[in-house]
């Protein structure tokens, strides 16, 4: 459940009307709503209420400094997989010891900077990170607590490009190989083994992929457990999806997947991390976007939006539907009209929407992009110098900007002509 609903005919966010966001801040701008973020980050923690548990939230999704900051004040860790991410989710307020490091690339500065600011751990990817990983804090006189990322070659039937699980990825050391990788993490100076570390994939539908990674990670916690290492830590990755159709065919909720973990790591008595992105964030936003022209084609209509795949990357990259209702709630028993719904980029990958059903619109009519909050600004660029979306947050009745969209000056002013030309 989110927090964007008709009232008195207009779609709101919590207590706010959006058209008036839209008429205060301008189009194209993503709005979060605060309440939601606080409902989604509080059904994980329900789900894992049974054990010791850390929820960190991946920053990747959504990493607005307001955002992160709401988050953490809410208690959640965040899981970050660059060092801009790290800066962030630090200035946002969260200590090191509630962030964990993923990702294949980390270089050697940001290890260093991990360290120096508090890490909770290094989720290690490969056996020539974890030596680069090991030189780094041997040098600087440190242990860093780690977990080996294992790939458990799953299947986790979602989107090609997002699925990480398969052997075929480039995410994780084969499961296969993990009794040798982790004997020599443990020969390594400045390492402390604490855990194991999965992730599979992003926007699963379906719980049984995660049933057969975690029982395979319950498998190696044990092998490994034979072997001497104190296992005692679970980072059991994101991935949850989220409805992106107003239909019956809803993913699982957070409390079956709480469920899920709790059959199959449950009994090995491990303190619990999980990394959710898309599901606290994603129902969490929208991108509202204002009718340009709507333009009769020979054998469709088109509405021409102001918002472009540069600021919502998603369906132009994957394929992906985000549902597009208008500010106005429709009359019951109103008709509706057929639109290809396309944004001003000059490519035809620039269209959001074939045929979106929707009321007779206007220039000037507005639209929102429901379940945007995840993947969304982040993902935006300034393809065709369009400056970078600006972001709001709202919180019961009022709202704040809490990213402002650049003007032109401050766009082109990032750019320096040598003095030589
Ligand atoms: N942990 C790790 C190590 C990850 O790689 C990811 C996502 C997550 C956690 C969070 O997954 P979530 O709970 O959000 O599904 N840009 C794509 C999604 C990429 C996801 C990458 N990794 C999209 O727009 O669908």
């Amino acid at each position: 459940m989110d927090h964007f609903l008709y009232r008195d005919g207009h779609l709101h966010a919590e207590d706010v009307p959006l058209s008036r966001i839209a008429a205060e801040v301008g189009t194209p701008v993503y709005v979060y709503s605060a309440a939601t973020l606080t409902r989604h980050f509080g059904l994980f923690r329900q789900a894992l209420d049974w054990t010791d548990h850390l929820v960190c939230f991946a920053v990747k999704s959504n990493s607005n400094l307001a955002v992160l900051k709401l988050m953490g004040d809410l208690g959640a860790g965040m899981d970050v997989v660059s060092g801009g991410e790290y800066a962030r989710a630090r200035a946002a307020g969260v200590p090191g010891d509630r962030i964990v490091f993923s990702g294949v690339g980390k270089t050697v500065p940001e290890m260093r900077m991990a360290i120096e600011g508090g890490i909770r751990q290094f989720n290690v990817e490969s056996e020539p990170e974890m030596r680069a990983l090991s030189a780094v804090a041997a040098g600087m006189g440190a242990t860093v607590p780690i977990a080996v990322r294992v790939n458990p070659d799953v299947d986790a039937k979602t989107h090609e490009k997002i699925a990480t699980g398969k052997s075929d990825n480039k995410f994780g050391i084969p499961i296969s190989r993990a009794v040798e990788v982790y004997a020599e993490a443990a020969a390594l100076p400045g390492l402390q083994v604490m855990g194991i570390d999965v992730h599979i994939g992003s926007q699963l539908t379906d719980l049984d992929p995660f049933r057969a990674a975690y029982a395979k990670v319950a498998d190696l916690t044990t092998a490994l457990r034979a072997e001497g290492h104190r296992i005692t830590r679970l980072d059991l990755g994101g991935g949850l999806g989220i409805p992106y159709r107003r239909d019956n065919n809803a993913p699982p909720l957070p409390i079956e997947y709480g469920e899920v973990i709790r059959e199959a790591v449950g009994h090995l008595g491990c303190e619990i991390e999980i990394e959710p992105g898309r599901n606290i964030v994603g129902n969490a936003g929208v991108l509202l976007s204002e009718v340009i022209y709507v333009k009769n084609g020979q054998d469709r209509d088109f509405l021409i939006v102001d918002a472009a795949m540069n600021d919502l990357l998603r369906p132009a990259m994957y394929g992906a539907h985000h549902d597009i209702v208008p500010l106005v709630e429709p009359a019951v028993g109103a008709g509706v009209h057929a639109y290809d719904v396309v944004g001003p980029v000059c490519e035809s990958g620039d269209t959001f929407q074939k045929g979106a059903e929707l009321p007779e619109m206007a220039a000037g009519g507005l639209v929102a992009f429901r379940s945007a909050g995840a993947y969304g600004a982040v993902m935006a660029s300034e393809y065709n110098s369009r400056p970078l979306v600006p972001e709001v947050l709202v919180r019961g009745d009022h709202f704040a900007v809490i990213r402002p969209r650049p003007t032109y000056e401050e766009m082109l002013g990032r750019d320096s002509v040598p003095e030589w030309l």
